[in-house]
């Protein structure tokens, strides 16, 4: 087998799966995401040296949804370190992403932090560390992404929170078991906050960049996490990204990543890039459907991955 130089391969598995019927469904439970237009595809992939590869609708905003919950979690851990693990757990769970099954047998302490229950601690964490924490993330992100017009967007915040009721039941589900701390109102609208957050994949690729680059700003060299806890966000997306369909990732793609119910999705290949896909239509399991075969088909074509 002779593997495609990186370049070509990102324009090869963008054509492939251009051309291949989609067959997901766009979300509509949030609706706002159901105004969408569900035929768009965009890729890009930014390497460590910063030359960047893209297709398609690379620079069309989406709402990235729960893939805001690495960037989160990555603002809570360079604060809290392994104080994190007290208070949200990193075993995949098995379920979807907004299950309410395992809290009470778990006694409050959600199995993995990109669960809503998870993100939902992690927001209380965020919330207790800083006064501002809304206004604070958001310029974490910018920082990250090396652009100031990143914003959360209100009509996807409110469109989310009028239909939020069962992540209304999670949140004070967490109270009723001790794992909040703040007021679950105030929990809830950072939440939604966060999962309104838009980017284009051009963007969500640079945000993510440190995370294959041991921890590091891949323009202003600060050290963002350590390597050590790069390397623990990215097993925890290797493991967990993806829900209940993260060994079916794993298996195709073999890159750590995360998905939203946007349809974006952004993996990182530790040392070398990370990679970014949007295309709304999803899978039974909510993963975008383009998105998982646009993986798929690169590191087969590059023969590249982290197993
Ligand atoms: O909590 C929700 O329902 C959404 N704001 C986020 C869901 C999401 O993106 C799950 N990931 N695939």
């Amino acid at each position: 087998m002779v593997y495609s130089p990186l370049s070509d391969a990102v324009m090869q598995a963008y054509n492939t799966v251009f051309e291949t019927p989609d067959s997901g469904l766009l979300a509509t439970y949030i609706p706002k995401l159901a105004t969408v237009d569900p035929n768009q595809l965009g890729v890009a992939l930014t390497a460590v040296d910063g030359s960047q590869m893209t297709a398609g609708d690379s620079d069309k905003l989406f709402s990235i949804q729960s893939i805001s919950k690495v960037l989160l979690l990555c603002f809570a851990y360079r604060q809290l370190d392994a104080k994190t693990w007290e208070r949200v757990g990193v075993e995949p769970s098995g379920t979807a992403f907004n299950s309410l099954l395992q809290l009470e047998s778990d006694a409050g302490i959600p199995r993995n932090p990109f669960i809503n229950a998870g993100a939902l601690v992690v927001c209380d964490l965020v919330l207790s560390l800083y006064p501002h924490a809304d206004a604070q993330l958001l310029a974490f992100i910018q920082w990250l992404a090396d652009d100031d017009t990143i914003t959360y967007s209100p009509e996807i915040a409110t469109s989310e929170k009028q239909v939020g009721h069962r992540n209304k039941a999670l949140c004070y589900f967490l109270k009723s078991l001790g794992n909040l701390h703040n007021d679950p109102e105030v929990v809830l609208d950072f939440y939604f906050n966060l999962c309104s957050i838009e980017m284009s994949c051009n963007t969500l690729s640079r945000t993510f960049l440190f995370l294959a680059n041991g921890g590091q700003h891949p323009t202003d060299n600060k050290q963002i996490l350590t390597t050590s806890q790069a390397k623990r966000i990215n097993a925890v997306m290797q493991t967990c990204g993806f829900y209940d369909e993260s060994g079916e990732f794993a298996f195709r793609v073999g890159l750590p990543g995360k998905s939203g119910v946007g349809g974006g999705i952004v993996a990182v290949y530790p040392k070398r890039y990370a990679v970014a896909v949007w295309s709304p239509r999803l899978n039974e399991k909510g993963n975008s459907y383009r998105g998982m075969r646009f993986l798929e088909t690169l590191t087969s074509l590059t023969g590249q991955s982290v197993f």
